[in-house]
């Protein structure tokens, strides 16, 4: 594989600044990210991480700032627009449909590509085709993951570190050229947590993927990153290689007397998301992604 810094940038996010009311959830963020890369973004509880994904999805419209893919401004287009432009998530908390099985969950996320949706405009052969295309695509990425067995299975009756595999499984099967992780690895234990970035990294490797990972532990960072960015009360506090990002001052400050005994207080007026996943056999929280 080549090194990722002799290659093009492939998102480019330029002052990116979002608010609630008078939180400031993101305050003239700015990185690039290129191609081949994994690209990690840490941070506390309350950062704005996950923030910063949703305005590269589309979900949230930040006040002001550019986010461009390849060249494309992402900032105005729906979310259902940038997934057709390549670009997929996971979620913190899961985003899969416990009633379905894994192959359907992985088709859910295969149709947010298809070009304005099943049923716009698709002669009902050509539609059948396509769904058999979509299908066949869905068994390769079980079969990439190893979830042949379960493909049957109903997404709720998995234990919590199978679903976390096949949410990466449902990310995949848009065929993303940017895959966002936020915290594929919360609520798992070390073992867990190992065979699962295991994954991450064979699919990285094998798809010829660039990714983001959200990831509040930084020692796991360090093993994985390519290069960091933290942020902290939504401003970017330290950029660079995980060894000058774990070093840099601003950050070690930023990470004391946050840890999990010991809850930092916000500015004024924030509330600081709990990073703790569902318990297993929680329902999943709602997720937006299937808006048109
Ligand atoms: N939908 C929302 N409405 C209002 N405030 C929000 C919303 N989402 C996030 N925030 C606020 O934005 C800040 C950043 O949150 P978030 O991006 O979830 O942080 P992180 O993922 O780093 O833990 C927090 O102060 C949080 O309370
Ligand atoms: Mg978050």
């Amino acid at each position: 594989m080549i090194a990722p810094a002799t290659r093009e940038v492939l998102l480019q996010v330029e002052d990116l600044t979002l608010r609630f009311g008078g939180v400031v959830a993101l305050s003239d963020v700015a990185f690039e990210v290129r191609r081949g890369e994994m690209f990690a973004v840490i941070g506390p509880n309350g950062a704005g991480k996950s923030s910063l994904f949703n305005c590269l999805t589309g979900l949230f419209r930040p006040a002001a700032g550019s986010i461009r893919l390849a060249g494309q401004q992402l900032v105005g287009r729906t979310p259902h627009a940038i997934a057709g432009l390549g670009v997929a998530r996971t979620f913190q908390n899961l985003g899969l449909f416990d009633s379905m099985n894994v192959i359907d969950n992985l088709m859910v996320g295969r149709h947010l590509r298809m070009q304005g949706g099943v049923l716009a405009g698709a002669s009902w052969f050509g539609l059948r085709g396509s769904e058999r295309a979509a299908r066949l695509r869905c068994h390769e990425i079980v079969d990439l993951l190893d979830l042949h067995e379960i493909r049957y299975t109903e997404a709720g009756q998995l234990p919590y570190g199978l679903r976390k595999r096949v949410e990466l499984g449902k990310a995949l099967a848009l065929d993303p050229a940017l895959l966002l992780l936020d915290e594929p690895v919360a609520g798992m234990n070390p073992e867990e947590t190992e065979h699962l970035i295991g994954y991450v990294h064979a699919i990285q490797e094998e798809l010829d993927l660039t990714i983001i990972l959200i990831e509040h532990d930084m020692h796991l960072v360090m093993d994985v990153a390519d290069r960091v960015m933290a942020i902290d009360f939504g401003q970017v506090i330290g950029m660079g290689l995980p060894e000058e990002v774990q070093r840099n001052p601003r950050v070690v400050e930023a990470y004391l007397g946050v840890g999990p005994t010991a809850a930092a207080p916000g500015p004024p007026g924030t509330s600081p998301v709990p990073d703790a996943p569902l318990a297993a056999g929680a329902p999943p929280v709602a997720t937006t992604e299937i808006r048109p």
